[in-house]
């Protein structure tokens, strides 16, 4: 394999880095069969080279049946052969490379698919064994053991247990699972798995992966001991105990796992990093994102922050000092392939925010949104998050300022949570392929068709349609990533306060770059300094409603 030096580069290079998360299925179809795939997500590194990103983040590309869109992993150490191999993963990672541009995957290591070959085995073994011991095989209560073991609820609802029928044909022990039924959670008393993992980490840091992503990070260690058996009837953060002694979520001895792997890690140059998915209190969090650990946890405070500059600025002060305590650097996240896209959420009134599910389940969900308001928002709070310090989290398709495709008939949805869970959205919206060109077939996303249905708007607002637009979101993000990456200094900021202005959010980083937001209705003037850059026009100095600046002092 080529070596690639110069991404040796200084081991604090995720710190603030630019990090671009595709759905791989979802990206770029190259072979026509209507899913994406690894040759296709290679084809345009040319574009993600252009658009300015530090690195890729992949969505799970492994083996799988799909029951929660790959997220049901069949084998961590292959490529669905619908996505692709292990030498396009190669390629791939080589162009990225050559491009420039680093990559993460994400590693599930919370369940498995029950296609597994460890899940498997252990159908096929006895109660007892240690086939079964690998994952979580309880007897039922009752006379027959027809009464599931606790009355855990499962994330897509309902149980967390299923029934097998054991090999002699006779119904059998449960197995639990906090997602869907066809990802049966591992036990991580068992040593094996602990030592898969490891296998599993180094196979992918020898080719060359540089970070990983780590599903329900929170969630592998279960207080499973002397027949205790958790039982929760919400995934409710708040109704999780933030002490580490909660039984299902966030224990303090979930810390050992990560920090074995921190040593993994730290066997390579640059050291290999990693950003956890924990949806913890956010006093948990710094946990997860210590240099002895992780080393980055996702923050994500400002998915549900409305647009409002005292809740934003709370909520930035808030994750820059918690990143400060364990020498972390925060997260900014705003979309990804589990939410409503932001471009449509900060469109919506904020009773629709405050109970999305009900919002999405109503008849007349469009009719509430103001799209123009949403992407005028949207811009403006991605452009002050890129200004801030800390890495950002970007989803393929908010460079476009994409709205969430809201007419995917239930028949051709995937989503388990839609199907299982009456609470919840559904992800398919933000999950539909992206559009490259105005026109043809899916809108350039592949010669063929595209898994999910695309919304006959989807070219408007394609590629194609706002490449070298001045003012498109295309350009926008274009513009500003390369200059941040100009401007990138200090892991530190100074408010200016606005005392006659409460709407506005204004902070300069060490080195003289300014950010100026807007969250009230009327123009504001600017500041002295040389302008880089707006999401609105600025007219007689003044920045207007809902929009943000950079200026260089
Ligand atoms: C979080 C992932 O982001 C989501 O897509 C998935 O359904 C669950 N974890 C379960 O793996
Ligand atoms: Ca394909």
């Amino acid at each position: 394999m080529a070596e690639f030096t110069f991404l040796k580069g200084p081991a604090d290079w995720w710190r603030q880095a630019v990090v671009y998360q595709i759905y791989p299925r979802s990206y770029a179809d190259q072979n026509g069969d209507g899913i994406g795939d690894l040759k296709g997500i290679t084809s345009r590194v040319p574009y993600l080279k252009q658009l300015g990103v530090d690195a890729v983040w992949l969505s799970p590309f492994y083996p799988s049946e799909l029951a929660d869109g790959g997220y049901d992993v069949a084998d961590y150490r292959n490529i669905d052969p619908r996505i692709g191999t292990l030498e396009e993963f190669d390629v791939l990672l080589e162009t990225l490379h050559a491009a420039g541009i680093r990559i993460f995957i994400d590693i599930v290591p919370n369940h498995s698919s029950d296609q597994h070959e460890w899940f498997q085995a252990a159908l096929k073994a006895a109660p007892g064994s240690p086939e079964r011991d690998r994952y979580i095989f309880r007897d039922g209560k009752g006379e027959h053991g027809e009464i599931r073991p606790s009355e855990l609820v499962s994330h897509f609802g309902p149980t967390a247990w299923t029934r097998i029928t054991e090999p002699d044909g006779t119904p059998g022990q449960w197995y639990m699972h906090l997602f869907a039924k066809e990802q049966p959670d591992f036990n991580w008393d068992n040593q094996e798995v602990r030592d898969d993992f490891i296998k599993t980490m180094r196979f992918w840091s020898d080719r060359g992966v540089d970070g990983y992503r780590i599903d329900v990070a929170h969630a592998l260690v279960k207080d499973l001991k002397n027949g205790h058996l958790p039982e929760r009837q919400s995934y409710d953060v708040s109704v999780m105990k933030d002490d580490g002694t909660d039984d299902l979520f966030d224990r303090d001895e979930v810390h050992e796992i990560y920090a074995s792997w921190r040593k993994v890690y730290n066997e390579y140059d640059p050291p290999r990093v990693a950003v956890a998915e924990a949806w913890v209190h956010a006093n948990r969090r710094a946990r997860y994102a210590s240099t002895e650990g992780l080393g980055q946890s996702f923050a994500f405070d400002l998915l549900g922050t409305p647009w409002n500059a005292k809740k934003f600025h709370s909520t930035i002060d808030y994750q820059l000092k918690a990143a400060d305590e364990t020498g972390s650097s925060t997260t900014w996240v705003f979309s990804n392939h589990d939410v409503i896209r932001h471009a449509t959420r900060f469109g919506l009134p904020e009773s629709a925010l405050a109970n999305l599910p009900k919002w999405f389940r109503s008849a007349d969900r469009e009719k509430l949104i103001d799209k123009e308001l949403g992407l005028a928002r949207a811009r403006a709070a991605t452009m002050l998050v890129l200004a801030l310090p800390g890495s950002t989290y970007l989803y393929q398709g908010e460079e476009l300022g994409l709205q969430e495709p809201l007419n995917i008939p239930s028949e051709q949805m995937q989503d388990p949570q839609w199907f299982r869970n009456e609470g919840s959205i559904s992800r398919d919206g933000c999950r539909v392929p992206m559009p490259w060109t105005r026109t043809g077939s899916s809108f350039g996303f592949g010669p063929g068709g595209s898994h999910l249905p695309q919304p006959e708007w989807f070219g408007e607002w394609s590629v194609e349609a706002q490449d070298g637009v001045a003012g498109s979101t295309l350009e926008l993000y274009r513009k500003a990533l390369k200059l941040r990456k100009g401007l990138v200094t200090a892991e530190k900021l100074t408010w200016v306060k606005h005392w006659f202005n409460p709407n506005v959010l204004h902070f300069v980083r060490p080195n003289g770059w300014t950010c100026v937001t807007n969250f009230g209705n009327k123009p504001v003037k600017l500041p002295k300094g040389e302008l880089l850059l707006a999401t609105a026009d600025v007219v007689g100095g003044k920045l207007p409603a809902n929009a943000t600046a950079w200026l260089k002092a």
